[in-house]
């Protein structure tokens, strides 16, 4: 029986921040149904690693391409140099808790390069270019951080994952036409190194808000963006999916 509506056989897929956590997860699973692969990160040693452990198939070589997506060469380097795509996940992303009081214009203009722009960026140049085949997917890993919930210290990061948001909906609006997609994924907190500022005991404090008693594994994230880039999912655009182990409810 080979019936999977959520296959992802003959389908070239960009995920960006595919170094670690929630990008290499979802390149693996992608990979595992059928995709190829192309993973951006600007860490190259990491990168390489994430490409080894890929399903491989026959004649589809998955590729890694390094790149600082702040930097506006770097950027449309890669878009030159990737092939047609039929996904795009547009994932990178750094956070920093700062009290309103303490934030700094630098700090703020280095987060919303990384969360904001070049998420925009990068998505106007893949549209410009034609680089998105018709029936592709743009899938952007938001957070239910500033769009369900906001909590203190993370005002940036919250801010700028709104804007993902707001960008998201207009790209589906505006791609629908043209046979492309566009939604995004909205995770409470996922076990990466994203995290890692946290101690255990604030940790063990912000669990008593998920109803399941756990944070998500980067493979619960995964799942959620293979949908939304399979034909399962294609009646679905201008969707936050949020994949939050029920922390939104109350
Ligand atoms: N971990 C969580 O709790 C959580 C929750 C909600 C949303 N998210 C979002 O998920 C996405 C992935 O985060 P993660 O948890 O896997 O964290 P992560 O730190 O493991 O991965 C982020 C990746 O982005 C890459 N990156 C950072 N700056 C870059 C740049 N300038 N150019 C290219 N790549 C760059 C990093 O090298 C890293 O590999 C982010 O957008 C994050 O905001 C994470």
């Amino acid at each position: 029986m080979d019936y999977n509506p959520f296959s992802l056989e003959g389908k070239t897929i960009l995920i960006t921040g595919g170094a670690g956590g929630i990008g290499s997860e979802v390149a693996r699973v992608c990979s595992k149904l059928g995709a190829r692969i192309i993973l951006t990160d600007i860490r190259e040693e990491a990168l390489t690693m994430a490409l080894d452990t890929l399903s491989k198939h026959e004649g589809k070589e998955h590729l890694a391409i390094k790149a600082d997506l702040t930097d506006a060469d770097e950027l449309n380097g890669l878009v030159t140099a990737i092939p047609e795509i039929d996904g795009f996940v547009c994932n990178a992303g750094v956070m920093k808790l700062v009290l309103t009081q303490f934030i700094t214009e630098e700090e703020l203009k280095r987060i919303q390069s990384i969360n904001l722009n070049a998420p925009i960026l990068l998505t106007r140049s893949l549209l410009k270019k034609k680089k998105i085949n018709r029936g592709g997917s743009i899938v952007f890993t938001a957070s239910a951080a500033g769009v369900y919930r906001v909590s203190i210290g993370n005002a940036i990061y919250a801010t700028t994952k709104c804007g993902i948001d707001a960008f998201m909906r207009t790209v589906a609006l505006e791609y629908g036409h043209k046979g492309i997609r566009c939604n995004s994924v909205n995770p409470g907190m996922v076990e990466t190194a994203l995290i890692s500022g946290f101690t255990e005991e604030e940790k063990e404090k912000e669990m008593l808000n998920y109803p399941l008693r756990r944070f998500a594994k980067p493979e619960d994230i995964a799942f959620g963006i293979a949908f939304l880039l399979s034909d399962a999912s294609s009646f679905v655009t201008g969707s936050a999916l949020k994949i939050d182990g029920g922390m939104t409810l109350s």
